[in-house]
């Protein structure tokens, strides 16, 4: 099994993400943290023990984190998570409570109390908890096998023309997360958007039958109804599971090592994940891009997960 801390903003695919660590027999789910993004701290915080009681996520802590960037204003993604930033499904009261620490605590926590090289950081929304939690104790950067992020990419983005919404509301800790010394795995738009939930793939979830599934379908119509109205997609490309796709079975999800770091004074590419390929990476690079998902493979897991948890 692979040990991983998610630390997310749910999130329509934030919630998607929770709930392929929770079912897949790989994944230890050691803990969920929150940060702001697609909705404020106190709603995304909310929403994931929604999330937690759908699924019968127990005995694990849930935190939340930072509830604004490092240096910038606050940036939120109603136009597409709506303003709960779940919207679609009816939302349950949460059955458990938070856990009374902060999230940056939470993660240093968890890394400094595992074996080295176990813990697995797996990143869906700003980067701001974990370049705090680095800062606090840089140690962690030593001891953790690896960050799997969902943000960026070399081609496209999101929120701008050239930055994808996860690193752009906070480039600051985006800089701070891709130049600490761990190895970074940037899961960015140029895979994510392979991942879309086609007619197909919501048959095959709506074939599963049970409440979580139904929940997960739900999601997904409001999330393909809002990525068609303002971004023009077909089909909703659902972007956070990618990431623990990766960590359950990096043959999912190619990469290539390439040096990648983050803009933070341009006047157009702010935000933006600039990817080195001129070269073959050097020997000291850390950074590795996602570059091709096997869709199939991919919502094969989703589905499974989802079948596992059945109706808790
Ligand atoms: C990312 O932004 C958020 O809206 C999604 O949850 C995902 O993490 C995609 O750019
Ligand atoms: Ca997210």
């Amino acid at each position: 099994q692979r040990a991983i801390l998610l630390d997310c903003d749910p999130g329509h695919d934030d919630a998607v993400a929770i709930l392929l660590a929770h079912g897949n027999p790989d994944i230890d789910l050691l803990a969920v943290t929150t940060v702001f993004g697609n909705q404020t701290l106190a709603k995304v915080t909310r929403n994931a023990l929604s999330i937690a009681t759908v699924a019968g996520i127990r005995g694990i802590p849930f935190a939340a984190g930072a509830s604004r960037p490092l240096v910038r204003e606050v940036e939120h993604a109603s136009d597409i998570h709506g303003e709960s930033g779940l919207d679609g499904p009816s939302l349950p009261e949460a059955s458990f409570e938070l856990d009374p620490r902060h999230a940056v605590d939470v993660i240093v926590d968890t890394v400094m109390s595992r074996e080295p090289g176990t813990v697995t950081l797996v990143a869906t929304g700003a980067m701001t908890n974990l370049a705090l939690a680095v800062r606090q104790r840089p140690e962690i950067a030593e001891r953790v096998k690896e960050v799997v992020l969902m943000g960026g990419g070399y081609h496209v983005g999101n929120w701008s023309a050239v930055a994808e919404f996860n690193i752009a509301i906070d480039p600051e800790a985006a800089h701070i997360v891709f130049n600490a010394p761990w190895p970074v795995v940037m899961v960015g738009l140029d895979l994510t958007h392979q991942a879309l939930a086609t007619p197909e793939v919501a048959a095959d979830i709506a074939a599963v039958g049970t409440a979580p599934a139904r929940f997960v379908g739900e999601l997904l119509e409001f999330f393909g109804k809002t990525y068609r109205d303002v971004q023009g997609f077909d089909s909703p490309p659902v972007h956070d599971p990618c990431a623990v796709a990766y960590v359950i079975d990096p043959s999912i999800v190619q990469t290539v090592k390439v040096p990648i770091d983050i803009e933070l004074t341009g006047t157009l590419t702010l935000g933006m994940t600039v990817a080195d390929f001129r070269a073959p990476a050097p020997d000291d690079c850390t950074t590795w891009a996602a570059t091709t998902l096997d869709h199939g493979r991919f919502w094969g897991l989703v589905v499974d997960a989802l079948e596992r948890i059945g109706d808790p």
